[in-house]
């Protein structure tokens, strides 16, 4: 590529300088061992938190109990790490079929014959068990599937992805907390402006050379974006309060059709979880009841809610293209980074990840996280509703099956980006994508706006 090329679609890390491919085959080991390990803590630590009665319950039927999603971790690690990768003989093929996602909607989970707490916690001994010895002698190069890893952290990645959900399952279940974590910094950044204009033109979206990348995040391709404007931070619950307090919630023209529809069949006033009390709005967060914190990024608001709060505001939501370009362009280099600090993996004073809180931090309490352009906490905090429908990128491939993204594409399923406090650093990159349903809340969702310029800003 020329010097002319790469200045017009700019480029990503060199794949010889990507963290995980400069290690040796030892230390890639190492690294893939103690990202299995980091996952199987926390599943531990959300399912001991809780009694075996509990742990089979159904809190929600938008949820599974939690014991499904145990034995369902170590389902899938079986099949991928144990059967395929390391061609072993099945376990348990059995129990296949019982913690196949697509065989049983969450809502008849309960119904079936599931293993319970103790033969789960067992099963999942066992498959990790056969896991570190497919590891310890599988070749990490070669094969689409173990090139770098890749089955490995696609099974990291997908224990913290159940991980995170189980968490949201503790959020609606009802009783004392049983959950505990330190506060998140507070507010560490100074004045800063209320939004940030990203320049127009093109930038490289998706990347080629991530290896633990998954499928709907490939390949890389150039994508032009048009100047606009992106708030420098998430909306905070003292202004999604601002427009529930204007009557947001009572007047239709902020909402689409759909949307209006929806907030009427259920009656919604309000984010999830939130009450309101004589003047103020007070929030059930694990268990715990609180006034709502107004310096917080917003979380627990669908799509729909997001959407008229932009419209309120006289904004709209990013594009999955501008937030992207907002995260990783470098204007300095034109080079699309891996965060938006940089290509160095994150710690905790980039971005507020990994269950390390329980809460959104305060917004301006991550300066180390901040993008080349100036917007802060992408990463982090909660995960950001785009007005992008979910699509295959040009170019885009299936693996390694159908189900991971592809069946999911479609104008049924939003796109959002940047991971919430109950995701973990394995399972987020600038580039990495979430979808879900429109009218979801309870998942860790916020959102920022965005907008386009005047013409005078325009120039
Ligand atoms: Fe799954």
């Amino acid at each position: 590529m020329s010097t002319a090329d790469s200045a017009m679609t700019g480029t990503e890390v060199a794949a010889s300088a990507h963290p995980l491919r400069a290690l040796s085959a030892q230390d890639l080991r190492a690294h893939t061992a103690h990202a299995l390990e980091r996952a199987r803590k926390r599943s531990g630590t959300l399912t001991d938190a809780v009694d075996d009665a509990d742990l089979v319950t159904q809190h929600s039927k938008l949820m599974s109990p939690l014991v499904w999603d145990l034995a369902h971790i170590g389902s899938q690690e079986e099949l991928w790490l144990v059967r395929d990768v390391g061609g072993r003989q099945p376990l348990r093929p059995d129990i296949d079929d019982l913690y196949d996602a697509f065989q049983h909607a969450r809502a008849d989970r309960p119904a079936l014959p599931l293993l319970g707490p103790g033969e789960a916690r067992a099963y999942v001994r066992e498959v990790r068990a056969k896991a570190f010895d497919v590891l310890s002698q599988a070749p990490l190069e070669g094969g689409a599937l173990t090139d770098t890893a890749f089955a490995f952290g696609m099974i990291a990645q997908h224990e913290q992805q159940h991980d995170e959900t189980m968490l949201a399952t503790h959020q609606l279940r009802k009783g004392d907390p049983v959950l505990h974590a330190p506060s998140p910094p507070p507010r560490r950044v100074g004045a800063v402006p209320a939004e940030i204009v990203v320049p127009g033109g093109s930038f490289l979206m998706g990347t080629s050379v991530e290896p633990w990348a998954l499928d709907n995040e490939r390949p890389a391709h150039p994508v032009f974006v048009d100047a606009f404007a992106i708030d420098t931070f998430p909306v905070t619950n003292g202004q999604f309060a601002a427009f529930a307090d204007a009557g947001g919630y009572q007047q239709p023209r902020w909402w689409s059709e759909q949307g209006w529809a929806y907030r009427t069949e259920h009656d919604i006033t309000a984010p999830r979880f939130w009450r309101r009390e004589q003047d103020a709005w007070w929030r059930t967060r694990f268990g715990r009841y609180e006034r709502v914190p107004e310096a917080e990024p917003v979380v627990h608001v669908s799509f729909h809610e997001a959407r008229a709060y932009a419209a309120w505001a006289r904004k709209r939501l990013p594009t999955e293209a501008e937030w992207e370009k907002a995260a990783r362009y470098d204007p300095h280099t034109g080079r699309s980074l891996r965060y938006p600090w940089g290509d160095g993996e994150p710690t905790a004073e980039h971005a507020n990840l990994g269950q390390r809180h329980l809460r959104p931090a305060e917004v301006g309490a991550y300066p180390r996280g901040v993008s080349p352009l100036g917007v802060h906490q992408l990463i982090g905090d909660v995960w950001e509703w785009t007005s992008s429908d979910f699509a295959g990128y040009p170019g885009f491939t299936a693996f390694p099956y159908r189900e991971y993204s592809e069946v999911f594409f479609g104008p049924g399923h939003k796109v959002l980006r940047g991971g919430s406090f109950g995701t973990d650093a394995v399972a987020i990159r600038g580039t990495f994508r979430n979808w879900d349903y429109p009218v979801r809340r309870q998942i860790f969702a916020g959102f920022r706006c965005a907008r386009d310029l005047t013409p005078a800003e325009r120039g």
